[in-house]
């Protein structure tokens, strides 16, 4: 401020308003000046840095005890986990393992593995599902999971066939759970592929072991009216193809009831 504005304000007001009013004014602009964040340079702290703050200098915090973050909360044991909401006794007992010829892990029962689909299987999801088979699964387990794809024809281990019977007659929540948690030298996948993109690849694989073996198996229990229900025609024991209305997405919980894993 240069001395002919004092001046002027000066010849304005009286002389010791004017200085009052100067120094409030200073002051209110270095107040201001101080208190004030931009959103961009808010104090925070990045994830898994150091904080002198907390004892342990740990600036991530441990969830409060009996505490779920929001939208994590995952009652629905058979969409997130693929396991019966009560599990069998049999669960006590360890699912007996073998390995086999190629160094598989072979496994035969599956007592708390979910039978049933937990989500309604419609021709999106399965479309769905070939969609993200074929982006995650078949270069290992091959184009109609015969685990013959292109990293096995490379080298790599080759992965079990989807088409035997101990495989067709593996619960679906089994599929869901390899995906999920890995299975022997296969890794997990749950980063990558969401809750919901799981089931569909899940619905995936059944559409192709049924297409290796159409007379054979139990179709899928589709509820599309769009789907023709051709599974049935010529497969005796198909009880469940129902024609309800249409399921308009593939996706049927929100992505908002958490993230991936
Ligand atoms: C990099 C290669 C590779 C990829 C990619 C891969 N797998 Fe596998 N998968 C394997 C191998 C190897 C095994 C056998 C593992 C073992 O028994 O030790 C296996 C086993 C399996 C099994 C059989 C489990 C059992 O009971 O024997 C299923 C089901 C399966 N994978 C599903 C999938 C699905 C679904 C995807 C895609 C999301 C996928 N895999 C991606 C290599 C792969």
């Amino acid at each position: 401020m240069s001395r002919s504005r004092f001046k002027v304000q000066g010849s304005r007001f009286k002389v010791g308003k004017g200085i009052a009013y100067c120094l409030l004014l200073t002051a209110y602009c270095l107040l201001a000046a101080g208190c004030r964040y931009d959103m961009q340079d808010q104090p925070r702290y990045k994830a898994l840095k150091k904080s002198d703050f907390f004892a342990d200098n740990r600036a991530m915090r441990d969830l409060p005890e009996g505490t779920v973050a929001r939208g994590y909360l995952r009652e629905d044991k058979g969409f997130y986990q693929g396991k019966k909401a009560v599990a069998s006794n049999a669960q006590t007992a360890p699912a007996q393992t073998s390995l086999d010829a190629s160094g598989n892990t072979v496994v035969t029962t599956f007592p708390d593995a979910i039978e049933e689909f937990p989500v309604p299987v419609t021709k999106e999801l399965i479309d769905r599902g070939e969609q993200r088979y074929k982006i995650h699964c078949i270069v290992c387990h091959g184009p109609v999971g015969n685990g013959d794809g292109m990293i096995v024809r490379r080298g790599f281990s080759k992965p079990p066939t989807y088409n035997d019977d101990r495989l067709r007659n593996a619960p679906v929540g089994h599929f869901y759970d390899v995906i999920t948690n890995g299975w022997g030298k296969m890794n997990p996948y749950a980063s990558q592929v969401s809750v919901a993109d799981r089931w569909a690849i899940v619905a995936y694989i059944r559409a192709l072991q049924i297409s290796q073996n159409p007379n054979g198996m139990k179709s899928l229990p589709i509820t599309n009216a769009s789907m023709p229900a051709t599974n049935s025609a010529n497969n005796a024991t198909a009880t469940t193809v129902t024609n309800t209305a249409p399921t308009a997405t593939a996706t049927p919980k929100p992505a908002a009831q958490g993230g991936n894993r």
